[in-house]
């Protein structure tokens, strides 16, 4: 089987929904591989399965081993890595150099970054250069010290422009995060690119979720626009709790 590429994901605009779920491990996005478009190897690990309180801490060698895991461990999505906090702010020039890394050190097929008019210099220098960039508007976690926390962003005229800009600079696709349903919809109608949606209502391109949120592995916090698809959890933690009961009364292992 071949994967699917980036130009392939642009062309579903109009034909139909694009869909996209994270994946962090080999294991996780074999599972998902025949049902996604595209994997996103989001920086949200750092919360997911890392326990950090943001997405601040997670640095370029965890985004590349993670990223490495998930293409070894898919065959025919599409697999886009997520370029961390100060790994791509500071210059259009460092931007590149890291992003040339995940690149070349996890076969990944591009790479996302958060920002829009601002990242657009940035946004360019890499697609110009030969690497496909996802862009991501609306409510942006590396700038959650800025803004006050994981907000719903509600400058309707700002995120249009960004939308606008990350479309003009080359980028792919745009992630749009928790904005009103009624912003990405105009987003989408107006921009050449698909519009991948969390939290943003149902008239965007396509649709993302963090996978251990929709299939209910997670005991923390979940947004509440998460459509849970399983409760994993209560797999877990009846199997560890079964495994416990066998080992102390001796079931387990069994003659
Ligand atoms: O890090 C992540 O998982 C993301 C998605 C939620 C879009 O950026
Ligand atoms: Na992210």
């Amino acid at each position: 089987t071949k994967r699917i590429t980036v130009p392939q994901i642009m062309r579903l605009k109009g034909q139909r929904p694009v869909v996209s779920l994270t994946a962090y491990t080999a294991s996780l996005a074999a599972l998902l591989d025949d049902h996604v478009d595209f994997l996103l190897v989001g920086d949200s690990m750092g919360m997911v399965l890392y326990g950090m309180p943001n997405t601040l801490s997670v640095t370029l060698d965890m985004m590349i081993a993670h990223g490495a895991a998930v293409v070894r461990g898919s065959k025919k999505a599409c697999v886009i890595v997520d370029m961390p906090f100060g790994s791509y702010q500071a210059s259009p020039a460092q931007a590149f150099e890291n992003a040339a890394r995940i690149m070349a050190e996890t076969g990944c097929a591009g790479v996302k970054l958060e920002g829009g008019a601002e990242m657009a210099e940035t946004i360019s220098f890499l697609v110009e250069r030969g690497i496909p960039v996802l862009a991501h508007v609306g409510l942006l976690p590396q700038h959650a010290n800025t803004v006050g926390g994981f907000l719903t962003q509600r400058n309707e005229e700002k995120i249009l422009a960004d939308a606008h800009a990350v479309t003009n600079a080359g980028a792919f696709a745009v992630v749009i995060e928790c904005t009103e349903p009624a912003i990405s919809k105009k987003i989408s109608g107006e921009i050449a690119i698909p519009t991948i949606g969390i939290g943003a209502g149902s008239d965007c391109d396509g649709q993302i979720l963090v996978t251990e949120d929709m299939i209910g592995q997670g005991t923390g916090y979940v947004p509440s626009f998460v459509k849970r698809y399983a409760e994993v959890h209560e797999d877990i933690t009846r199997a560890a709790r079964d495994f416990a009961d066998d080992v102390l009364n001796k079931r387990f292992p069994s003659k």
